[in-house]
């Protein structure tokens, strides 16, 4: 491994440049290469077994293309599906990846109350389930997965983003600030942030919101830092690439990174 190699970064499609965006912020001294692999998306709603594979195809096509220097599953859906199985696959490359930030939640909440919207694949999980099982005593935890949302997000359909955004927070009962009541929300998948917006104007101002990026960013660089391989003469540059449309990327990173 070489210090002035890139990071690698991945997700089934957009949704990653939600925590791209915290690592250039953090580490704004590394370049970065940024697989989108929308051609196979979404992941939430196909399997283990695709989400593993297609998984490990992209760690060996980005070690091989780009000699990546670490690589960050930015998608909770593969990372609950296949974490283990890329650390296994490449044992001296440093591997971060995501999860939903239900510890952050549960010291958050006032009312100790907590609602997890995420992917079908990632609610089933057994890496998801444990990480539920060890915080249960902390706070309660709603699970609403929520088909379609990433697909909408992915496809910039605002309309139905709202829509959708509005049905699954109904579905869970109930928000607010009182007793008993919902206070925190979870955005389990890395596309949910690029509906913020939609959320904020379905529960209003006093519901938090809570991403990973930041952690996962400072998680990365904690990984990197203690394996020599921190670089400070980079300068935040990224390559694209991608299985589906590259305009949808192009479109995407400029939209919500400015790139
Ligand atoms: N962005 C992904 C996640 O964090 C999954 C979206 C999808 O392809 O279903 O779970």
């Amino acid at each position: 491994m070489d210090k002035d190699h890139p990071i690698g970064i991945f997700d089934s499609g957009v949704g990653g440049l939600s925590v791209l965006r915290a690592l250039r912020a953090e580490l704004p001294g590394e370049d970065f290469v940024y697989f989108s692999d929308a051609g196979h998306a979404p992941y939430g709603e196909r399997g283990d077994a695709f989400v593993s594979q297609r998984s490990l195809a992209i760690a060996v096509d980005l070690l091989a293309q780009h000699r990546i220097k670490g690589l960050v599953i930015a998608c909770n859906t593969a990372t609950a599906a296949a974490v283990h199985l890329v650390r296994e696959a490449a044992v001296d490359l440093p591997v971060v990846g995501v999860e939903p930030a239900l510890k952050p939640a549960a010291a958050l909440t006032k009312t100790g109350h907590v609602a997890v919207l995420a992917t079908r694949g990632t609610l089933a999980s057994a890496k998801f389930k444990s990480l539920h099982d060890s915080l249960r005593a902390q706070a309660e935890f709603v699970l609403q997965p929520c088909d379609g949302l990433a697909a909408a997000i992915e496809a910039d359909d605002q309309d139905l983003v709202r829509a959708l955004c509005r049905r699954y927070t109904k579905e869970v009962c109930c928000f607010g600030t009182g007793a008993g009541e919902i206070d925190t929300l979870v955005l389990g998948c890395t596309h949910y942030p690029f509906a913020a917006n939609a959320f904020a104007e379905v529960l209003g101002p006093h519901i938090q919101l809570v991403e990973t990026g930041k952690p996962v960013a400072r998680q990365t660089r904690r990984l990197l830092q203690a394996q020599g391989l921190l670089n400070a003469a980079g300068t935040g540059s990224v390559q694209w690439q991608t299985t589906g449309e590259p305009q949808a990327l192009r479109a995407a990173a400029s939209r919500w990174l400015g790139l």
